[in-house]
C-alpha cells in the first residue's frame, strides 16, 4: 500500500478568487469556472514539480506527512489529511499513512507548491489504496487540499468547473501539451512568503463591490478562452487573460481589507509587457496572489523576451516554462 506520484504546478489564465458560500467551505468549491497551464519550468533542471510518496500501514499509530525534510503539523496537516480521509473512506482503509513530499523548486522561491502538491497527493494517494479513479474524479479529491490543485492533474490547458456540488466541480483537458503555442517567463519579484495567504483572500472576496460582476465577466470569458485556445490564438487567449487577471486584482484591491500583492517592480514589468506590445512582440501577463508575473508568449519569443524581463531592475530571477504533462505515477519511491 504504498505508491508515488509527480505532478506540475499551474498558471491560471482564468481564475479562481472566493469560494461559494452554498457549499461546506471544506470542499473549495470556486465560484467561477476557470481555465489554466500546467507548466512545466525550462531553467536550472527546475521542473516546478512535486513528488509524493504515500504509504498506508497498519503499523503506524499515527499520520505523519514530511514535506522537504521537516515534520508538519496544524492547518497544512489538517489539508493533507482532509484528502487523504476523503480517500481513505471511499477505499474503507482505516490504516494510518506515512507521507513523504519534495518540490524540485525551492519552497520559498515565491513560486507557488499547492497546486502540485495536492494534485501529487490525491494521484499517490488513490494509487496506493488501489482505487480507480477517473483524472476527472481525481481532480475533485485534488480540490478538497487546494482549488487550483484540481487543475493540476491534468496536463497542457485545463477547463475546471465551478459546479454545483463535489462531483461535479472537476477540471477536464481542453487539449494536450502541443495544441496551442503558449510559454511563459515568470519574472521572480520576491522570494518572501506571502502576508495573506490565498485562504484569507478566499474568504474576503466577496467584501468587494465588483466580486459579483467578476464573476460574471469570468464566467464569459472562461468559455471564451477555451474556444481560443483550441483556434489556437495566441493574443486573443493573451488579452483575456490579462484582462482577468486585473478584475480579480480589482477585486483584491476593493475587498475589506484591501489587498495588495503588487510591488513596485511588479508595476515596471507590466508596464515593460505593454510597451513590448506596442513595439511588436506579443506578450501578456498575469499575476496570481503575490508580487511575481507570468508573461505569457509564443515560444519563438521567450528568449528575448526572458533578456529583458532580467535588465528590469528588482526582478531577481526569471524561469521558464513550456506547457507540462499529466500528474503521473512513478515507481521511484522517496522512502
Ligand atoms: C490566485 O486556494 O488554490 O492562484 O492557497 O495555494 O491553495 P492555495 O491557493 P488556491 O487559490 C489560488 C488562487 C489564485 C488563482 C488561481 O490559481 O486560480
Amino acid at each position: 500500500m504504498k505508491a508515488s506520484a509527480i505532478a506540475h504546478s499551474n498558471i491560471a489564465l482564468i481564475k479562481y478568487w472566493g469560494r461559494s458560500s452554498q457549499h461546506d467551505p471544506q470542499l473549495n468549491i470556486p465560484l467561477n469556472d476557470t481555465v489554466s497551464m500546467t507548466k512545466n519550468g525550462l531553467t536550472n533542471g527546475i521542473h516546478l514539480q512535486t513528488h509524493t510518496t504515500i504509504e498506508f500501514s497498519s503499523d503506524f499509530d499515527r499520520d505523519t506527512v514530511v514535506v522537504e525534510g521537516q515534520e508538519i503539523a496544524g492547518r497544512h496537516l489538517e489539508r493533507v489529511v482532509r484528502v487523504v480521509d476523503h480517500l481513505r473512506r471511499q477505499a474503507q482503509v482505516a490504516d494510518r499513512f506515512r507521507m513523504v513530499s519534495r518540490n524540485d523548486f525551492p519552497t520559498q522561491a515565491g513560486l507557488a507548491s499547492s497546486a502540485s502538491a495536492f494534485a501529487a497527493l490525491a494521484l499517490a494517494a488513490a494509487s496506493a489504496l488501489g482505487l480507480e479513479f477517473t483524472r476527472e474524479q481525481l481532480s475533485t479529491v485534488a480540490r478538497l487540499g487546494s482549488g487550483s490543485a484540481a487543475r493540476s492533474i491534468h496536463g497542457g490547458f485545463v477547463y475546471c468547473h465551478r459546479g454545483q456540488s463535489h462531483d461535479t466541480a472537476y477540471a477536464e483537458q481542453i487539449c494536450p501539451t502541443n495544441c496551442f503555442d503558449m510559454n511563459a517567463v515568470i519574472a521572480i519579484v520576491d522570494v518572501g512568503r506571502k502576508t495573506i495567504t490565498s485562504d484569507e483572500g478566499h474568504r474576503l472576496a466577496t467584501t468587494s463591490p465588483f466580486n459579483d460582476v467578476r464573476i460574471q465577466i469570468s464566467q464569459q470569458q472562461a468559455q471564451q478562452i477555451r474556444k481560443l485556445i483550441l483556434e489556437n490564438n495566441f493574443n486573443a487567449v493573451g488579452r483575456l487573460a490579462e484582462a482577468n487577471c486585473l478584475y480579480m486584482h480589482a477585486v483584491m484591491m476593493t475587498s475589506q481589507p484591501a489587498l495588495f500583492y503588487w510591488q513596485p517592480t511588479t508595476l515596471k514589468i507590466i508596464k515593460t509587457v505593454q510597451q513590448l506590445r506596442e513595439a511588436g512582440l506579443p506578450c501578456y501577463f498575469t499575476i496570481d496572489a503575490g508580487p511575481n508575473v507570468h508573461c505569457l508568449c509564443q515560444s519563438q519569443n521567450m528568449l528575448e523576451l526572458q533578456k529583458i524581463l532580467d535588465s528590469i531592475d528588482g526582478v531577481q530571477k526569471t524561469i521558464l516554462v513550456e506547457p507540462a504533462e499529466d500528474a503521473f505515477v512513478t515507481d521511484r519511491h522517496l522512502f
